[in-house]
Parts: C-alpha cells; sequence; structure tokens
C-alpha cells in the first residue's frame, strides 16, 4: 500500500518537474539536458513524496505541495550530481545511468548542479507555489538553512574531511545528520509551512524528519556493504575502502540495522498528535529502513 503511494506521488512529482525543468533549446541547451538528465531519470522521489504526504496532513491544495517537493527534488539531484563528481565520490553510475559528469563531463555537471540549486529557490518564490508572500519566503529561508552550510553541503565537507581521520559515535551522527536529516526534516516541514501549521506541528514534523535521515542513511550505508549494485543503480562497497565514517563500519551491520529500525520507531512515534491521518507517514518511516533501493 505505501509503494503504491509512493509509486503514485512519485509520479505526480515527475509530470511537475518535467514542467519546470526548462525545454533543453537554445544555445545553452546543453545545460538544460543535463538537468533534465540529472532529475527525470529515476530516483525515489522520497523527499517531495514526504512533503506533499505531510501536506495533506494539513489540506494543501496539491500543486502547491507538488511544486515544493519538486524545488527539495531539484536540490537533492544537484547534491547527488556533485557527490558523485571526481573531487567527491568520484562514482559513475547513479539512478542507475552513467553519471551527470560520465554522460556530459565535469564542467557541465557542475553547471547543472548549480542551476538546479538556484531554479530549486526561483520555483518556492513563484506565486505559484503559495498566495501568501511570508509563506513562501518562509519556505525559501527554511530550504536555504537545509541546503546549506548548517545542512546539506556542510555535511558534505565534513563527510570528505572524515576520509582522512577517526571519528566517534557522536561526530558521525552529527555529520549524517547534516548531510542527509537536514534535507529529510526540510522535506517534512514545508508540508507544515504550507500547510500554516502551528509551532508545535512544525517541530514535530521536523524531529521525525531528522530520526528518518537518520534511518535513511544508516540504511544507504547498509547497502552499501549489503546492497546489490543492480537493484541500487549505483554502486555498492565502496564506502569502507573510500574511508566514509559510517555507523555501520564503527558498529557492523548487525548493531546498525537495529539502531536504524530504532530511529524509525522513534519517528513514528512523534506523529501521534496527528492520530490516523499521518499513517502514510509512519509507512514511509518502516520503508525508509525495509529497503533493497
Ligand atoms: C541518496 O539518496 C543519497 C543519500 C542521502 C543517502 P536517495 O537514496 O534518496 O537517492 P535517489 O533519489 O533515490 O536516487
Ligand atoms: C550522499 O551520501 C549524501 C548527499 C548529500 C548527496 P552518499 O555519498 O552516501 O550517497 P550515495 O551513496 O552516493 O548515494
Ligand atoms: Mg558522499
Ligand atoms: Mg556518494
Ligand atoms: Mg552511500
Amino acid at each position: 500500500m505505501i509503494d503504491a503511494a509512493l509509486r503514485d506521488t512519485g509520479a505526480a512529482v515527475d509530470r511537475m518537474l518535467d514542467a519546470l525543468l526548462p525545454p533543453p533549446s537554445g544555445p545553452q541547451a546543453r545545460l538544460f539536458e543535463a538537468m533534465r538528465y540529472a532529475v527525470l531519470g529515476g530516483g525515489k522521489r522520497l523527499r517531495p513524496c514526504l512533503t506533499v504526504f505531510t501536506a495533506d496532513l494539513f489540506g494543501v491544495a496539491r500543486v502547491h505541495a507538488l511544486r515544493a517537493g519538486a524545488a527539495v527534488e531539484m536540490i537533492h539531484a544537484y547534491s547527488l550530481v556533485h557527490d558523485d563528481l571526481p573531487a567527491m565520490d568520484d562514482d559513475d553510475l547513479r539512478r542507475g545511468q552513467p553519471t551527470v559528469h560520465i554522460r556530459f563531463d565535469e564542467a557541465t555537471a557542475i553547471l547543472a548542479g548549480d542551476t538546479l540549486l538556484t531554479l530549486a529557490f526561483e520555483v518556492l518564490a513563484d506565486p505559484q507555489t503559495h498566495p501568501d508572500p511570508a509563506v513562501r519566503s518562509e519556505l525559501v529561508r527554511l530550504l536555504a538553512v537545509a541546503a546549506g552550510g548548517q545542512g546539506m553541503a556542510g555535511g558534505q565537507m565534513i563527510d570528505l574531511m572524515a576520509e582522512q581521520s577517526d571519528l566517534a559515535e557522536a561526530d558521525i551522527r552529527s555529520l549524517q545528520a547534516l548531510k542527509t536529516g537536514a534535507m529529510l526534516a526540510v522535506s517534512c516541514t514545508l508540508g507544515a509551512v504550507l500547510g500554516q501549521g502551528t509551532a508545535a506541528e512544525r517541530a514535530a514534523l521536523d524531529g521525525f524528519g531528522r530520526d528518518i535521515g537518520a534511518a535513511f542513511q544508516i540504511a544507504d550505508d547498509l547497502l552499501d556493504v549489503e546492497g546489490d549494485a543492480a537493484a541500487m543503480g549505483k554502486a555498492a562497497g565502496k564506502d569502507a575502502a573510500a574511508g566514509k565514517k559510517t555507523l555501520v563500519g564503527l558498529w557492523g551491520v548487525d548493531r546498525a540495522r537495529k539502531e536504524a529500525y530504532a530511529l524509525a520507531d522513534r519517528a513514528v512515534a512523534r506523529l501521534d498528535s496527528f492520530g490516523a491521518p499521518a499513517e502514510t507517514l509512519r509507512a514511509v518511516a518502516q520503508r525508509v529502513v525495509n529497503r533493497q533501493n
């Protein structure tokens, strides 16, 4: 059931992304082709689905939720394009296809990432995303924080530097909270911002997103050890060799898997006040730790 909800909502997200991405024409067509290639060629669409499902708790118009979700997915896709560059994780395969720098070239991959990042904010700032300018500016602010130095980009910096050093458990947790948790959390809080929820509702969804973010990165690190590259559409078995600091590396797979399940349970408990309408989000939390790709 949750798979059908993720598939159907993911398909609606794909249609919105297709409409929002520039057509591949004009003198800079190569840039637009690379952006479309990075975004439209697969991916689970977990983050925009979270935006839609949290927005549904507040009865938000579907088009508003899909536009905000598409903005989050653009930043996520940019983060993957740059994450795969030779200067970072140096990967050749993503979402079952050659990475953007392999299919195009490094300069195009850098520019496609830059342009996806900026397009995300253009979409959020557009009145079609919400009629109230105060809501739009809050969407922009929260996504900027989540993607920036106190969020994803900051976490990516620590992740790369940590290849050369040892990290304690708390440091690994905080690096992963930045590189992955911040974007998962904002995917959820944007739904509450669109729905003009209370501070308490926003905080509950933020906590939910942070917990599933932590669980999600452990699942990703488990898949690097145990997963099937064909099913994942990306290489496996690279983290240990690269010196990546993960809880799986620190604890081994069994304890890490237990921790991921405990985090998912804690995430679910944070939704108590939303009652039955949050059932889809609860199922997403379980799916995050129980996935093959
Ligand atoms: C991969 O994210 C990067 C991490 C934060 C671990 P996803 O596993 O959500 O990648 P796609 O979007 O499905 O390709
Ligand atoms: C990437 O983490 C997190 C991002 C912010 C993109 P990983 O480097 O583990 O993601 P994969 O395994 O390449 O998808
Ligand atoms: Mg990485
Ligand atoms: Mg990587
Ligand atoms: Mg990984």
